[in-house]
């Protein structure tokens, strides 16, 4: 699982914090010394780099070299020992090239390679002093330095000549000091000389010229800090000279941090705190999520309940279904509805439109499971066929095959938002549209084992494929109306789309055959004339409908007045009149005076005659008489005597 993965790897990391410490080198190499490399360097005052060299002490520039003494030290400190644990000692080994060119003769003073705990230059550490100590500092501990001297004057008793290289610790008395003479090198002869130092821990071993010139045994840790800079120094008095340093080149140990036990200890525990603090966020997070998925679930035994039924269709995992529509992006968005969003997918490059029905949807369980349960078992060409559903984290996601054309309501209303003109649909067109949602809803009605009622036919969840051929899609996703107000029947929840609903639904409260009929007759007049249903949210205003209009043309013969204009009168008037008088007795206010799909598709098909509509509306009568009257039927009339069905939901 992810979350232990991480937690146990921010453990790991804790260990090797814990466990591992700094082993390296500590090492650079100065070929020769360019500008940019000052920054790299802690100079004294007039130490500086000048004609690709470090000059210690001033260079000619200045109008007198006299009385200067100068440092140069690397800017990173090295460490020279350990004090931690068992006593470790580093080892370096250092070559240079050291140009000394005397401006008097003799020249003077000197040179040193040195390893100071303190970089600041001494003050008066000039003439005799070679910038390693002053008066004051001479031959005190406090000092902490050690150096390796090229002299080149003897400046007092103590110094065996003018040419020679000593060991200082602490003081400018050297012990040893060696005189190259002997070793026939001219520390003032102005030419570059090759000088190595090398400390292996135990003995300080110097060459000059690849000369040894001494070689003892000696222990730094004696005499300096655990960590010290490490560069040069140098001096004139009277007698004066250029104090160059060429090239450099340094390879040090980089020993065992670990007298930094306390440091260590430190960061240990604030890498811990910060994993603990970590852990503790990720497990909240964690358990949040979990939470969220698991603890309440708000359509428990959903999944079981599909799964139930042998005639559900494929299952997806969200995973996949995110995939297919680039994570629900809004480019792939086809439409919104009170239900959700619905997008466009790519499923094994099959194209599909993906139903994600929002949370706040009042599409619940129940009209989800009917919809996944009843379409799975559908099969008709006229019918949207459903691929699959998914309920996953919440989410309610259905799977249709993609109508590439979209909904019939934007090729007759136009789409409003994109101001788009879809072509018109010709009279052809519109006649195998509607004789396709015909088909539908009588295979619906009377042709599967049980009547299935759509309850919502409307022009929006009519979709249209490539072929313009009719796909009667949206099963159970009526949308809910809150009656609210004046009536008594104020808290009964209506389903359906206002302008669509037929009269009667107010009162019965529920789906019938003939309700679907009713708004099957709505959508042939909006097809045919082009035009919106009208409110009817309220009984009152249903005499505002499209119904009510088209009986007032008909009552004035003029029933013809109501076609669509935009289709400049290219239609077949006999099929057309025939077809809105169908129409027109679709939407009789008594629902036993409308004709069964049935018998709707044999008057589209010309097996029937158009059936007889009273030229005048009739009045919605309340409750409804059946065609043969046998008496007050009362309210059992919705179980005996209105067609038999299956309601499509559990209500
Ligand atoms: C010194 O400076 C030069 C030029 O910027 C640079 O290439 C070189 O790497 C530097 N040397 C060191 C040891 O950093
Ligand atoms: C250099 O120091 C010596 C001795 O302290 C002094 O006599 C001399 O005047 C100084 N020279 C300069 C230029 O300051
Ligand atoms: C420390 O030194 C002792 C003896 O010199 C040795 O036995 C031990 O292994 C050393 N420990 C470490 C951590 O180096
Ligand atoms: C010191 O450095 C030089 C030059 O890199 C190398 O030849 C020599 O072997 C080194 N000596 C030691 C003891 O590391
Ligand atoms: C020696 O140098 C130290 C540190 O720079 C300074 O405090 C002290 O006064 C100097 N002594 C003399 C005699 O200049
Ligand atoms: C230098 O060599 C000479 C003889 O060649 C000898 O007398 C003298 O002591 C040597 N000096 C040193 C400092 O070793
Ligand atoms: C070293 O060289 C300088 C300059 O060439 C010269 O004046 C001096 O005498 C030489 N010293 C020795 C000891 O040879
Ligand atoms: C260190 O010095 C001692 C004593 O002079 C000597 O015996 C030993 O060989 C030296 N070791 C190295 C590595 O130079
Ligand atoms: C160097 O000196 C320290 C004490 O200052 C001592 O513990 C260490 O063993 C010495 N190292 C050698 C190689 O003698
Ligand atoms: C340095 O030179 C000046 C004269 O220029 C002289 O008075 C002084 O004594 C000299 N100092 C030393 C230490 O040689």
């Amino acid at each position: 699982m992810w979350f232990s993965q991480v937690v146990k790897s921010l453990f790991l990391v804790v260990l090797l914090g814990g466990t591992l410490t700094q082993v390296g080198c500590f090492s650079f190499n100065y070929p020769e010394f360019q500008n940019e490399n000052s920054s790299q360097l802690i100079r004294s005052k007039y130490s500086y780099i000048v004609m690709n060299a470090i000059q210690v002490t001033p260079d000619l520039s200045k109008d007198s070299i006299e009385n200067y003494s100068g440092r140069a030290f690397y800017w990173k400190p090295f460490r020279l020992w350990s004090r931690s644990k068992n006593l470790t000692t580093a080892n370096f080994n250092t070559t240079f090239v050291l140009n000394i060119s005397p401006r008097t003769t003799p020249g003077g003073e000197g040179l040193s390679f040195i390893l100071a705990a303190d970089a600041t230059l001494p003050q008066n550490s000039e003439g005799q002093w070679l910038g390693i100590v002053n008066a004051s500092t001479n031959g005190s501990p406090e000092a902490n330095v050690v150096a390796v001297e090229f002299d080149t004057r003897k400046s007092y008793p103590e110094d065996i000549d003018n040419n020679h290289v000593g060991l200082d610790v602490n003081t400018i008395y050297s012990e040893p000091q060696v005189s190259l003479t002997n070793l026939s090198v001219n520390l003032s002869s102005g030419s570059d000389i090759k000088a190595t130092v090398q400390y292996d821990g135990k003995n300080m071993t110097v060459y000059v010229a690849s000369k040894l010139v001494f070689s003892l045994p000696f222990n730094l840790s004696h005499y300096l800090p655990e960590e010290v800079f490490v560069g040069f120094s140098a001096s004139t008095s009277n007698n004066t000279e250029l104090n160059c340093i060429r090239s450099w080149e340094f390879y040090g140990s980089d020993i065992d941090d670990g007298d930094d036990d306390l440091e260590l200890l430190w960061l240990w525990i604030t890498v811990s705190a910060a994993v603990l603090v970590l852990s503790g966020i990720f497990f909240y997070l964690y358990w949040q999520r979990k939470q969220a998925l698991f603890a309440e679930d708000p359509y428990p035994g959903l999944e079981d309940q599909i799964k139930g039924s042998s005639t559900a269709p494929q299952k997806f995992l969200l995973k996949g279904l995110r995939k297919a529509t680039g994570n629900f992006n809004h480019k792939n968005k086809l439409g919104k509805g009170g239900f959700g969003t619905v997008y466009k997918g790519l499923l094994a490059n099959k194209e599909v439109a993906v139903k994600r029905i929002s949370k706040n949807s009042s599409q619940g369980k129940q009209e989800f499971i009917a919809e996944v349960t009843t379409i799975g078992s559908l099969h008709h060409k006229n019918l949207v066929r459903l691929i699959g559903w998914c309920y996953e984290r919440r989410e309610l996601l259905l799977v249709y095959e993609f109508m590439p054309n979209g909904s019939l309501d934007k090729f007759i209303f136009g789409d409003e938002k994109l101001g788009m003109e879809e072509p018109t649909l010709t009279w052809e067109k519109r006649h195998i549209i509607i004789h396709g949602v015909a088909e539908a809803l009588d295979y619906l009605h009377n042709g599967c084992e049980k009547t299935v009622l759509h309850r919502d036919v409307k022009a929006s969840n009519i979709m249209l494929d490539s072929e313009f051929n009719a796909r009667l899609g949206d099963f159970g996703l009526a949308r809910t109306i809150q009656q609210r107000g004046k009536t008594h029947h104020s808290t009964i929840e209506v389903a359906g789309t206002p302008g669509y609903m037929a009269p009667e639904t107010f009162l019965i409260s529920r789906a019938t055959v003939e309700t679907d009929v009713y708004s099957f007759g709505v959508l042939v007049l909006e097809v045919l004339c082009g035009r919106k249903p009208g409110n009817q949210i309220e009984l009152t205003d249903y005499n505002n409908s499209i119904v009510h209009w088209l009986w007032e043309l008909h009552s004035k013969g003029r029933i013809l007045d109501a076609v669509d204009s935009r289709l400049n009168k290219e239609f077949d008037e006999e099929g057309m009149s025939c077809m809105l008088v169908l129409a027109l007795a679709c939407c009789h206010p008594n629902p036993h005076q409308r004709p069964s799909m049935k018998t709707v598709l044999q008057v589209l098909t010309g097996e029937a005659p158009p059936p007889l509509v009273p030229t005048e509306r009739p009045a919605f009568v309340w409750p409804v008489m059946p065609p043969s009257f046998k008496g007050d039927s009362g309210y059992s009339f919705s179980k005996s005597q209105l067609s038999p069905f299956t309601e499509l939901s559990g209500r």
